[in-house]
């Protein structure tokens, strides 16, 4: 953080995933070279190795199966997983997720930061019964001032969830602050947590708009 900017004491459980493989992707991502086949490929790459990691504590039952010789301990996810993209860039990480967890279930939130004011509105939103008993996974790669954060983890409170991790790309202080001070029981799991926002709310460094460079409408 540069001497200029404000300093947020961050006491939100913030877990900075350090694994040289996720910062190989972040780098591919954050270059502005990358074109969308590659940066595609590299948010999905980040976001398996994210998601791995946000679901490293996740609770297992014990098993046995029978392999062609015999039978075999092994263990399985005990309980039920809710991924829910925060449209549109969200659902760069999508497909990642559930490469490692095929039986999860799907809630969308579509939010749109209006460009001059960079506030969150909602227009849309589709989400699975039971969300009180599910282990959920929300997944959106930029945390920047943390309103589309916050919209979508009170809509999330609102419809029941209790359990609920943020998988993100990039980080900014003031946006995990946001998150810290309204839904402070929620863990956020991130490779960076950059220097801040500049005056049109874009992450600095950051890697500019991820939605624009996804699918290509810069
Ligand atoms: C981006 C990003 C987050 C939000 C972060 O979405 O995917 O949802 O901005 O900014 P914030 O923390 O200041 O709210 P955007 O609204 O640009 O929509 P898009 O995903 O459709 O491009
Ligand atoms: N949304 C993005 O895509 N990038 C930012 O830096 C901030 C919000």
């Amino acid at each position: 953080m540069t001497a200029d900017r404000p300093r947020y004491i961050v006491t939100v459980s913030v877990h900075v995933v350090e694994h040289p493989l996720v910062h190989d992707a972040l780098a591919t991502l954050r270059n502005k070279h990358t074109g969308p086949e590659e940066f595609r490929r590299a948010a999905t790459r980040i976001s398996v190795l994210l998601a791995a990691e946000a679901l490293r504590d996740i609770s297992t039952t014990t098993i046995v199966v029978d392999t062609p010789l015999g039978p075999a301990r092994g263990s399985v996810i005990a309980p039920e997983i809710i991924v829910v993209p925060v449209l549109r860039a969200g659902l760069g990480m999508l497909d990642a997720v559930l490469e490692l967890v095929p039986a999860a279930r799907v809630g969308h939130i579509g939010l749109q930061r209006d460009e001059s004011t960079a506030v969150a509105s909602q227009y849309y939103s589709k989400l699975p019964a039971s969300l009180d008993r599910a282990y959920v996974i929300m997944i959106d790669p930029m945390l920047a001032t943390g309103g589309s954060a916050v919209a979508a983890l009170d809509l999330l409170r609102r419809a029941g969830a209790r359990s609920i991790r943020i998988i993100c790309i990039v980080a900014a202080p003031e946006g995990i602050a946001l998150v810290e001070r309204h839904h402070p029981d929620v863990t956020i799991y991130t490779p960076a947590v950059d220097q801040g926002l500049n005056a049109h709310k874009y992450i600095v460094p950051g890697l500019g708009d991820f939605g624009d460079r996804l699918y290509g409408t810069i």
